[in-house]
């Protein structure tokens, strides 16, 4: 067999697993998640999550995958053959399999943006254009679909050219760019007029606001968004070289990526207060709430509105890609992997399979809307079964893997690269993996479903 490509770069680790990490869940998941459980106590919560569980499990994730060398679905198997443990890998193909078909379609929203910002279709309309904008456009039968297929077909290729060339480059030029951007739109948007209710809402935690939903909420979206509970980051890992430090990796994407949401949400509640628009609004509040920021904000100035509007989808887009590259990833290897498919061969499996998830999902936004799983269409059906059920199980089940079934000697190893590197928060890694994850995870499931006091 030949030997395993790895990034180039300790750096293009980082990059390619925060690449992977920032996304829509950020910029667009994380802001309506907020709107709808109520502001900064989610927000509250939502931090707890990623630095008490996420955190530790994208180290365990990590270990998983540099140990074996193997995507995740083959990781489980390679570390602990002959146990239903490799049934976890499969988990998490499915999850990320599933994940896929419903992101690609919002990813594709956001090549449309780009269209209209580049034609200029934004000017000149009220918020409640926006709006009308939106569900004419969401709510169509084909138009989506095209954007979904040109995402899929992106994605495909850049899976197929390889980690090195395809993914490491991508993420190093698209990461900074997106960073400056939303800083300054950050900016833009708690300038605007009545900016200080969104702020308020962002910041003031409202403590009675704090149900089951919200730490269900808060824990799916803290999986969701930094990759986790799916082997998206083991498979990534499997890339990594010896001296990558885990330890540092992690804390490096899981700082990146909260930095990036909290700056969205910074974004975001500002304008929508500014404009009237409700937090709540659901999945559609990114794409009603900043055309308007676009417009206001810049409203002397005409050629920064339109700048910064192409702009902005231009790296949300990329930021899109990154992970649906990651998400693609994982599936492609495994089919590559076990099966003995070529990359190629595995990666069209993969991609027409994800169009007709894609396919379903975006009509179930418009034509098919009346058919509901448990109340919800099918999309946001499939959107809280893989983030509020499926990562946060996969993501226990890796947490105990570590803690307790794998040999201490590699556990302690890859997080200190066989005694390179100093790791003194060893004990309290392994306690949280132990203990605090698993029971805490379980806690949060059996409260949502009312066996809680
Ligand atoms: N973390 C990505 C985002 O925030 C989405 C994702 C989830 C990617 C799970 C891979 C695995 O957009």
């Amino acid at each position: 067999m030949s030997e395993r490509v790895s990034f180039g770069s300790r750096m293009g680790a980082v990059f390619a697993a925060a690449g992977s990490a920032v996304g829509l869940g950020n910029v667009w998941r994380f802001p309506y998640e907020t709107g709808n459980h109520g502001g900064a106590a989610f927000i509250l919560v939502y931090l707890g999550c990623v630095f008490i569980f996420g955190l530790p499990i994208m180290i365990a994730e990590f270990t998983i995958g540099r140990r074996s060398k193997a995507c995740t679905g083959g990781a489980y198997s390679m570390l602990a053959p002959g146990t239903p443990w490799r049934w976890v890998g499969y988990l998490g193909v499915l999850t990320g399999f599933l994940i896929l078909g419903y992101y690609s379609v919002v990813s594709g929203w956001t090549l449309e943006y780009i269209w209209q910002a580049l034609t200029g279709g934004f000017s000149g309309k009220t918020s409640g254009d926006y709006v009308a904008m939106f569900q004419d456009f969401s709510q169509h039968p084909f138009r989506p679909l095209v954007w979904l297929l040109a995402i899929l077909l992106i994605t495909h290729f850049v899976v197929v050219k390889g980690v090195k060339d395809g993914i490491e480059k991508s993420s190093k030029i698209m990461m900074p760019l997106l960073f400056v951007l939303v800083i300054l739109l950050a900016v833009c948007s708690v300038s605007l007029p009545g900016a200080e209710k969104g702020l308020e809402f962002l910041l003031k935690p409202d403590f009675s606001k704090l149900t089951p939903d919200v730490f269900l909420g808060a824990m799916g979206q803290a999986f969701f968004s930094l990759s986790l509970g799916m082997g998206c980051l083991s498979t990534y890992a499997s890339y990594f070289g010896s001296k990558t430090n885990l330890g540092k990796t992690a804390m490096g994407v899981g700082l990146i990526d909260t930095f990036v949401a909290v700056l969205s949400g910074l974004i975001i509640f500002p304008a929508a207060f500014s404009v009237g628009i409700q937090p709540d609004a659901g999945p559609s509040l990114i794409f009603i709430t900043l055309p308007n920021v676009f417009q206001q904000a810049f409203a002397g100035i005409p050629v920064l509105a339109y700048v910064c509007s192409v702009a902005f989808y231009v790296l949300l887009a990329l930021a899109a890609i990154t992970s649906t590259i990651s998400l693609h990833e994982v599936s492609t290897a495994f089919l590559h992997e076990k099966f003995h498919f070529t990359r190629s061969r595995a990666a069209v499996l993969v991609t027409s399979g994800c169009m007709l998830v894609g396919i379903v999902s975006s009509l179930a936004l418009g034509e098919w809307s009346a058919f509901k799983i448990c109340g919800m269409n099918i999309f946001d059906a499939l959107d809280f079964l893989t983030a509020k059920i499926m990562l946060p199980v996969g993501g226990m089940f890796a947490a105990v893997f570590v803690g307790w079934y794998l040999d201490k000697k590699i556990v302690r190893g890859e997080v200190t690269n066989y005694g390179l590197l100093k790791a003194p928060y060893y004990p309290i890694y392994v306690c949280i993996l132990r203990f605090v994850a698993p029971i805490g995870i379980l806690l949060i499931f059996v409260n949502e479903l009312g066996l809680l006091g």
